[in-house]
């Protein structure tokens, strides 16, 4: 199958809500809200909407990767500090914080009935060539080591340390136990036919210290369980019965 990869924009928003809204919202609910720190862990409707006013506000990044029908199977969240503020393992990452990276990448999501068919590893590869197109940097995840261990795919967030090395990426610090801090520097690409946006501008926003301090709980366990550059190619309440806990990556 070859994968069609294109950024994650006020062009793409319709198919990146269908492929949320066929997955529950991902994870029950969070619509990849909570690396942004302003997850509701009890409404859905929320975290679509203030995720949609990101996207088309400029103040969300992904790699969107496409199969043959034009369908939207997975992404790969990224952006800057500013954007993504929430952190796996912070305590333990600012005991002794690694230079300040210009870009983050964190979180990946692949439709149920898709994984294990390179679709992680296309959404990697697109966001890295995003972030080249946007200028480059030093780039900077937090992931999870799986060799040796029987890893279950729907915990894998952040996807796994061994597809970010082959990506080029080197461990810097152990910070959970298998999750590590990994980071590469990628060089800025010329732009092709398109003006090249810059990094996203930070937010000065104190709101989001005490969203970050509040995320930082915690979140409810479901008793149902867990919960521009151009397009790239690649291979490979009331009466009711309240809703269930919406999970994050966080
Ligand atoms: C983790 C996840 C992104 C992997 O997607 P995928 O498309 O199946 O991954 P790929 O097929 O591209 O695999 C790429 C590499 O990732 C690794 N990998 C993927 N799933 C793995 C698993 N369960 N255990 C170990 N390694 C795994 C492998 O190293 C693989 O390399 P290989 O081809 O050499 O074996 C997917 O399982 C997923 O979406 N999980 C849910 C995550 C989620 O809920 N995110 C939202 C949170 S709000």
């Amino acid at each position: 199958m070859r994968y069609t990869i294109r950024p994650l924009d006020a062009s793409t928003w319709a198919a990146f809500a269908e492929l949320a809204a066929r997955n529950n919202g991902v994870y029950g609910g969070c619509w990849c809200m909570a690396y942004h720190l302003e997850v509701s862990r009890t409404d859905a409707a929320q975290n679509r909407a203030g995720k949609e006013r990101r996207v088309r506000g400029g103040r969300a990044h992904a790699a969107l990767v496409f199969d043959d029908y034009g369908t939207a199977q997975g992404w790969c969240q990224y952006g800057s500090p500013e954007e993504l503020p929430g952190i796996k393992h912070r305590r333990e990452y600012e005991k002794d914080a690694p230079p300040h990276p210009d870009w983050r990448i964190t979180c990946f999501f692949v439709d149920k009935r898709h994984r294990g068919q390179g679709i992680a590893r296309a959404a990697l590869e697109g966001a890295l060539d995003q972030i080249a197109h946007l200028g480059g940097g030093l780039v900077e995840a937090i992931s999870e080591v799986t060799t040796c261990r029987e890893a279950q795919g729907r915990f894998l967030f952040s996807a796994t340390v061994e597809l970010f090395e082959q990506n080029g990426f080197t461990r810097v610090r152990k910070v959970g136990k298998h999750a590590w801090i990994v980071s590469r520097v990628i060089e800025s690409a010329p732009s092709i036919g398109q003006p090249v946006s810059s990094p996203p501008v930070p937010e000065q926003r104190p709101d989001l210290l005490d969203a970050a301090k509040r995320a930082e709980r915690p979140f409810p366990r479901a008793s149902a369980g867990p919960a521009g550059s151009a397009p790239a190619m690649h291979s490979g309440g009331g009466g009711r019965a309240p809703p269930p806990p919406i999970h994050g990556a966080l």
